[in-house]
């Protein structure tokens, strides 16, 4: 199958998920990172690539107010300037490859962490560690995580935010692969949050990896085993 998204992505699509164009840099990008045989170097610089572009797209469904700028000659500019404040916050450890170019496009911005994993034993997403600017409550968050799968986790991590005080309709999921399942859980539970994402896969196979899919993204982009 030359396709590398699922066959009837429309049907996955709520008003709340943003698919980025699929044009052929994007194309030649995902060719990259699904290449089993790539350099880490360039499997990393391409994914940061596909981070900039979805974390430039999420930055465009935040709130805007207008602003008016006098231009060099003189005259007026009817500009936009973000109107609520914006933090990131990162899933660990996946989430983390994703701060770079949210840093690099927003200098300055603070960026809270939390470790959430899968219990062998429950099977249940067990929080290890979070850490969070203390007004996270009071503006939007941009939360990064690469890979959204079962969705398991990341309900538990959107869950948390919400018992921290974010609004649900104030927080933009930063993903690079999802697949259908994954985004229909995600939709079912928390239809107010946006999904910014890259590429929606065919489906989970027996080990809940996306196909096509990349593989470990974290061992990967990190270079672990
Ligand atoms: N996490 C990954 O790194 N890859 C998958 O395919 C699914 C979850």
């Amino acid at each position: 199958m030359p396709t590398t998204t699922a066959p009837s992505i429309a049907a996955h699509l709520g008003s709340g998920v943003h698919l980025l164009p699929q044009t052929r840099q994007l194309r030649a990008l995902h060719t990259v990172i699904r290449n089993q045989e790539v350099r880490r170097d360039a499997f990393v610089h391409a994914s940061e690539r596909i981070m900039r572009m979805l974390i430039e797209a999420a930055l465009d469904l935040l709130p805007y107010e207008r602003r008016e700028v006098t231009t060099p000659v003189g005259a007026a500019y009817e500009g936009l300037r973000l109107s609520s404040p914006v933090c990131g916050v990162s899933v660990v450890r996946a989430g983390e490859s994703m701060e770079g170019q949210l840093r690099a496009v927003c200098p300055g911005i603070r960026i809270g962490k939390i470790l959430m994993q899968r219990d062998k034993q429950t099977k249940q997403p067990r929080l290890y560690y979070t850490s969070l600017p203390a007004d996270v409550a009071d503006g939007h968050v941009l939360l990064l995580e690469p890979m959204l799968a079962t969705g398991g986790t990341a309900l538990a991590t959107i869950q948390l935010l919400l018992d921290k005080g974010v609004a649900e309709e104030n927080i933009v999921f930063v993903n690079l692969i999802t697949v259908p399942e994954g985004i229909a859980t995600f939709c079912r539970k928390y239809p107010k949050v946006q999904i910014v994402t890259s590429a929606i896969e065919q489906r989970l196979n027996e080990n809940a990896y996306m196909i096509p899919g990349i593989g470990d993204f974290g061992d990967r982009f990190f270079g672990t085993d």
